[in-house]
């Protein structure tokens, strides 16, 4: 597909992505820091790849830049554009998009883990979209990220009798990363790989209510009764790890790069 227009903002929904972003707030506010690093100036032109309901997009679009953001779901785009009816947003997918004008930023946060099925691809499309010297400024789940909540969604699974679940999301080492954007034509100006314990403030149901909104694909087809002893499960064994006093905690470790097009 091919981007730019900003008068098409309502195209088809191809079919969401996943929850790219969600109504859950601290997605876009753990964020900015990724706005300081992004540093953008007026006048210039970003992508923001894989916009969610464009919280991020707004304050790009508030340091005088031209921004286009766009992502995979439908119902994340309607949300932003309800929310913010000056921006431009657009449907579209990281696989599979171009734009006619090159632009002098991609951004993207908590979006790049789900464009799993190939992520070298999705950098190959960002190069493509940047002039030469243009900036890829990302924040993405890395190796190990959720792994105390996958490990307790694999047991309760397994103990349930269902098969393993395939996981929708791509958690990449830094060296890993690196190298795909070495090979997809970029210098690395910063690589940092570092925990992020996220308080789950919206899921009063812990690690099942985070599974219900992020892990909704893993729970298509399954029997309905089925879900919420599965969930109730996946809360008992993963407490020790992710649940503390004060509240639930998911276990997040953050991949955050800037990047320049050779
Ligand atoms: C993350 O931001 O790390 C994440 C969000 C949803 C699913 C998996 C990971």
């Amino acid at each position: 597909m091919r981007y730019d227009t900003p008068s098409l903002t309502r195209w088809p929904a191809p079919g969401g992505s996943g929850a790219s972003d969600s109504s859950f707030g601290y997605v876009s506010a753990q964020g900015a820091p990724l706005v300081e690093l992004l540093d953008p100036r007026p006048g210039e032109r970003v992508l923001d790849l894989g916009c969610g309901t464009g919280a991020l997009t707004s304050e790009i679009h508030s340091r005088g830049a031209e921004v286009l953001g766009i992502d995979g779901s439908a119902a994340m785009i309607e949300k932003a554009l309800a929310h913010y009816p000056g921006l431009d947003f657009i449907i579209g997918d990281g696989h599979d998009f171009s734009v006619a004008e090159p632009y002098d930023a991609v951004f993207s946060n908590a979006a790049l883990h789900w464009m799993s099925k190939d992520p070298s691809a999705v950098i190959a499309n960002v190069r493509d979209a940047l002039r030469p010297g243009g900036r890829f400024v990302a924040e993405l789940g890395g190796a190990g990220n959720c792994a105390a909540m996958i490990a307790a969604m694999s047991t309760a699974w397994r103990e349930y009798g269902l098969r393993e679940p395939e996981l929708p999301w791509f958690f990449p080492t830094p060296a890993e990363y690196a190298t795909r954007l070495e090979q997809g034509g970029f210098a690395v100006r910063l690589l940092e790989y570092f925990d992020r314990p996220t308080p789950l403030d919206e899921c009063p149901d812990g690690a099942a209510d985070w599974v219900r909104v992020f892990g909704a694909p893993l729970l298509e087809g399954l029997p309905p009764d089925l879900v919420d002893p599965l969930l109730r499960r996946v809360n008992e064994l993963a407490a020790p790890a992710l649940r503390r006093e004060t509240g639930w905690m998911a276990d997040y470790v953050r991949l955050r790069f800037a990047a320049v097009r050779r």
